[in-house]
């Protein structure tokens, strides 16, 4: 038995934060961000009241939509996120709530960027294991929430958006056929929120300190990602058998376009394979991959090898082949 997609939703919010807006906020321009990392808008959920759970629950309510899904057919509800609602309970049970999914497992999973690939791989074991026919994967990040808009390095990068996709078993040789995921503890000093959780209570100091924002030395997570994208996509290839002229779409996590490209050189696939949307999306984390899918679903065909790659906070990092199944 396979675990196979078979479909996505997703969600971006309505206001666009283009690199003209973002000029008047902070000393940058379009130009050092399109040249530096090609974003040129990022979509913002602007209402204070939401958090990535509406993001998520946009994104689910679109996949009940398009593939006619009833709530209650739904087995497993995992959530990915770096924003959560709250640090407890689960997203992934307010999400559930919101889109009138009662007594279903629902559980948060914290890889950063790497989220989706993380998600996926285990909602293809709990397939593989028999005991659960329908589950969801939902990456959902409100990034803007921990952006600090006065740090000039990191604002440009981030948006916010959520993808979902639907896993189900196949007795067909298609869907989530390998995957690999790695983590590096030692990135922790490189890209964390510092304060906030149990290590470093909320404090007027901490808040003072400008802590509870997205603290990242740009330069070695530049660095990790590019190496460790790369390596691990290539791994998956080669004990998979896949040359490069066998696979249709390359999809990296979305962070930055000099990231992509040096990720796609060091592959040897074909540039035009690349699926990118960083330019109007911005790095919504583990939404990206599954953003992307969304996007671009009409453009995948039954039996494309697609390589799904991404590395994030932690450090964490990984890649899937997907043969796609619809
Ligand atoms: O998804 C999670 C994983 N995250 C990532 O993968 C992000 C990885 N890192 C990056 O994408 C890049 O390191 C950044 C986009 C964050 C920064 O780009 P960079 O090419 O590494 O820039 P830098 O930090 O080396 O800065 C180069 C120059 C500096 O000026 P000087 O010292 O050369 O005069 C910065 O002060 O660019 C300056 N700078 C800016 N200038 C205009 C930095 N940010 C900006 C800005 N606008 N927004």
């Amino acid at each position: 038995m396979n675990a196979i997609i078979t479909g996505i939703g997703g969600y971006v919010p309505e206001y666009i934060l283009t690199n003209q807006e973002l000029s008047t906020m902070m000393d940058t321009s379009d130009e050092w961000i399109t040249t530096r990392v090609g974003i040129k808008q990022r979509h913002i959920l602007k209402d204070d009241t939401k958090g990535a759970s509406y993001l998520g629950q946009m994104a689910v309510l679109d996949l009940f939509r398009k593939k006619r899904l009833q709530p209650q057919e739904i087995d497993f509800i995992i959530c990915t996120t770096s924003t959560p609602d709250h640090i407890f309970p689960s997203t992934a049970s307010i999400i559930a709530e919101k889109v009138g999914i009662k007594g279903a497992p629902a559980i948060d999973i914290q890889a950063a960027c790497s989220g989706f690939i993380a998600g996926l791989e285990m909602a293809a074991a709990y397939i593989k294991s028999g005991k659960y026919k329908k589950i969801i994967v939902v990456s959902a990040e409100k990034m803007s929430y921990m952006v600090d808009y006065q740090d000039r390095q990191t604002a440009p990068l981030f948006g916010d958006g959520a993808g979902a996709v639907i896993v189900e078993p196949t007795s067909e040789n298609f869907g989530i056929m390998d995957t690999q995921l790695y983590t590096d503890g030692s990135g922790l000093k490189h890209l964390q929120m510092k304060s906030g959780g149990s290590a470093s209570a909320a404090s007027h100091q901490t808040v003072d300190r400008r802590e509870h924002y997205i603290y990242q030395e740009g330069q070695a997570v530049f660095k990790n990602a590019v190496v460790d994208m790369a390596e691990v996509s290539a791994e998956i290839m080669e004990r998979n058998h896949l040359g490069k002229n066998d696979i249709a779409y390359l999809i990296p996590h979305q962070a930055n376009l000099r990231i992509i490209d040096a990720t796609v050189q060091r592959t040897g696939i074909d540039p035009k394979k690349v699926i990118i949307n960083i330019e109007h999306f911005g790095n919504t984390s583990s939404a990206s991959i599954p953003i992307c899918l969304w996007e671009n679903e009409k453009k995948l065909k039954k039996g494309d090898n697609i390589i799904l790659t991404a590395f994030g906070a932690g450090f964490t990092w990984g890649a899937v082949w997907l043969k796609w199944g619809y």
